[in-house]
């Protein structure tokens, strides 16, 4: 299967999946089970949400996690204070990166927008290097943005 195959089939699933629930809480919490379950080669996938100056953990699927990251730090907090996408082939490169699994090899981070304002992000580890490819961030992009159309995120 083609990886936007892939994609197309996955973001079809979350629509369905979201289809009768709006709470925030709710669909990021299946959102990232069905990322969990879906994906090949990753070991972590969730979310944080942005309070204040500082990302707080929500719901996600891996081992525990760090629960709160300064807007700047890391490969989450530089999504946030650029306002970008970070595809991050490997994270032992990535000046500041926070190692929450030891095992975490690349990453993938999405920031989440409700217009201008910025909510959090969604990010999702690999133990393998360079796991995702600009089709992965494309396909990514479309999941966050059936989450965001379909959920009332802005009380999160
Ligand atoms: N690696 C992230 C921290 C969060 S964990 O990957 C779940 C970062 O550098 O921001």
């Amino acid at each position: 299967m083609s990886s936007s195959d892939f994609y197309s089939s996955l973001n079809a699933q979350l629509a369905g999946l979201l289809s009768e629930e709006r709470d925030w809480l709710a669909n990021t919490a299946n959102a990232s089970a069905l990322l969990f379950m879906e994906l090949a080669d990753i070991n972590w996938a969730g979310f944080y949400f942005l309070c204040g100056d500082e990302l707080r953990l929500g719901p996600f699927q891996g081992k525990p996690a760090c629960t709160r990251i300064p807007v700047g730090a890391g490969v989450c907090g530089t999504a946030v204070a650029t306002g970008e996408a970070q595809l991050v082939e490997d994270v032992h490169q990535f000046p500041g990166h926070i190692a929450c699994d030891a095992v975490s090899a690349s990453e993938v981070v999405i920031p989440l927008y409700d217009g201008d304002r910025c909510l959090g992000v969604l990010d999702i580890d690999s133990p393998s290097v360079a796991r995702f490819t600009e089709e992965d961030l494309a396909g990514l992009r479309g999941f966050a943005e059936v989450l965001l159309q379909n959920s009332d995120l802005s009380g999160a």
